[in-house]
């Protein structure tokens, strides 16, 4: 098993490997009464993988002060993160009698870590929560940092809270169950840690173990999932409620990568937009002198080597589509804003020349616009 440390206050680790899940036995130690909040899917696929020192009564017996453990579980997909959900999770707690001293685990990917972790930063004014991820996505990125969010019909995770959990569990063996899009997904996350100046050890394990990390070997994937996690977990402590801007550097890739989601209505799944943003985005700091060829062709070689796509689908992205919902991004201050590779690291860019965006457009294959030019 490995650990990682994210040093905020007070720190917390992150475990993981397979079998990481074990954990959760010690961690609920005393406590009266558990609430796991997940979805139907996986608690009907790994329910069993958590260990029997958890196993507690239901709280819905004759006696309201024994020990208790219950599965909330939360529809699935992104409209599940809503205040809804907030509302009927918060009272499915209040219905088990959970307290201040009690513990909730977000047994699920980020959908589920969203709600769950926002819903114990709310209950009770704060209950401790511990970040069980299932997908790549979460393990890697979601579950660690205490960001937390709801959706607003206006727009996505506009209502949240920073709560930290007490311990993440990463959990390698739960992702032999994912579906092939919620794989890639994380993996579009994974590319973008590789291709980070820190990122020279996660380069590393993809270039050792491709297969087995493709293959989904709970060891392998393990490693793998442990070098992003310390990366993040570095971002994080250096800035843990996103004060400085420090933590905008984990938006590598996403700007493009957001507005490649938007205009095809979500047919580009997120890690393969992620992975033509980190693409576009070597190709634009190119553009503006920031790296050198070879960098591109690196950029290009990580993305490729997982099976990601270089360059966005033949049928019709509009460049001016995309450029439309780039300069809503939230990072934008009227303009387009991106975060770049250069000489001092990752850095966020505001408005290149739109000579120089429609050249990394070209080249991730959005063909020429008439604002672009
Ligand atoms: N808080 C943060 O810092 C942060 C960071 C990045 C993303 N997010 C949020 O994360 C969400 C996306 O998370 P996601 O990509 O994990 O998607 P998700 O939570 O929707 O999970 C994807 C699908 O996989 C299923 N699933 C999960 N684990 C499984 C398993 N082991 N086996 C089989 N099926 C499984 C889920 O039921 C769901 O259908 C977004 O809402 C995004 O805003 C949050």
């Amino acid at each position: 098993m490995r650990r990682v440390t994210v040093a905020v206050d007070p720190p917390y680790d992150v475990v993981v490997g397979p079998g990481a899940l074990s954990a959760l036995g010690a961690l609920a130690g005393d406590r009266r009464r558990v609430a796991i909040v997940t979805q139907e899917t996986i608690a009907d696929a790994h329910a069993e993988a958590l260990p029997s020192e958890l196993a507690r009564p239901s709280p819905f017996g004759d006696d309201d002060d024994a020990e208790g453990l219950w599965f909330v579980l939360i529809a699935d997909g992104e409209d599940a993160k809503s205040f809804e959900t907030i509302g009927s999770v918060c009272r499915a707690f209040a219905e088990g009698g959970l307290l201040r001293g009690d513990l909730v685990v977000a047994l699920g990917g980020g959908v589920v870590g969203d709600t769950a972790g926002f819903a114990a930063a709310v209950y009770h004014r704060g209950v401790d929560v511990v970040q069980a991820p299932t997908t790549l996505l979460a393990q890697v990125d979601a579950a660690i940092g205490g960001k937390t969010a709801v959706n607003l019909p206006e727009g996505k995770n506009l209502v949240g809270a920073f709560h930290q959990p007490v311990m993440v569990l990463a959990d390698t063996a739960l992702l032999t169950t994912l579906p092939e899009r919620e794989l890639r997904s994380g993996l579009g996350e994974v590319a973008k840690y590789a291709l980070m100046p820190e990122g020279g050890a996660v380069r590393e394990l993809l270039e050792r173990q491709r297969d087995e990390i493709l293959g989904r070997d709970p060891d392998a994937l393990g490693a793998l999932v442990a070098a992003c996690a310390a990366i993040k977990a570095d971002v994080v402590a250096a800035d843990p409620e996103e004060r400085t801007g420090r933590r905008a550097i984990l938006n590598f890739g996403h700007t493009l990568a957001h507005a490649i989601e938007t205009t095809s209505r979500h047919a580009v799944a997120h890690g393969e937009a992620v992975a033509i943003g980190l693409v576009f985005a070597t190709e634009l700091a190119r553009a503006l002198e920031r790296v050198d060829g070879a960098q591109v062709e690196r950029a290009r070689s990580v993305v490729g080597g997982l099976g990601l796509p270089i360059a966005v689908p033949a049928d019709g992205v509009d460049a001016d589509a995309l450029l439309e919902v780039m300069r809503r991004d939230k990072k934008a201050k009227g303009g387009t804003t991106f975060v770049l590779p250069g000489p001092n690291g990752l850095e966020l860019v505001h408005d290149p020349p739109a000579r120089a965006i429609a050249g990394a457009l070209r080249a991730v294959g959005v063909p020429n616009s008439d604002q672009a030019d």
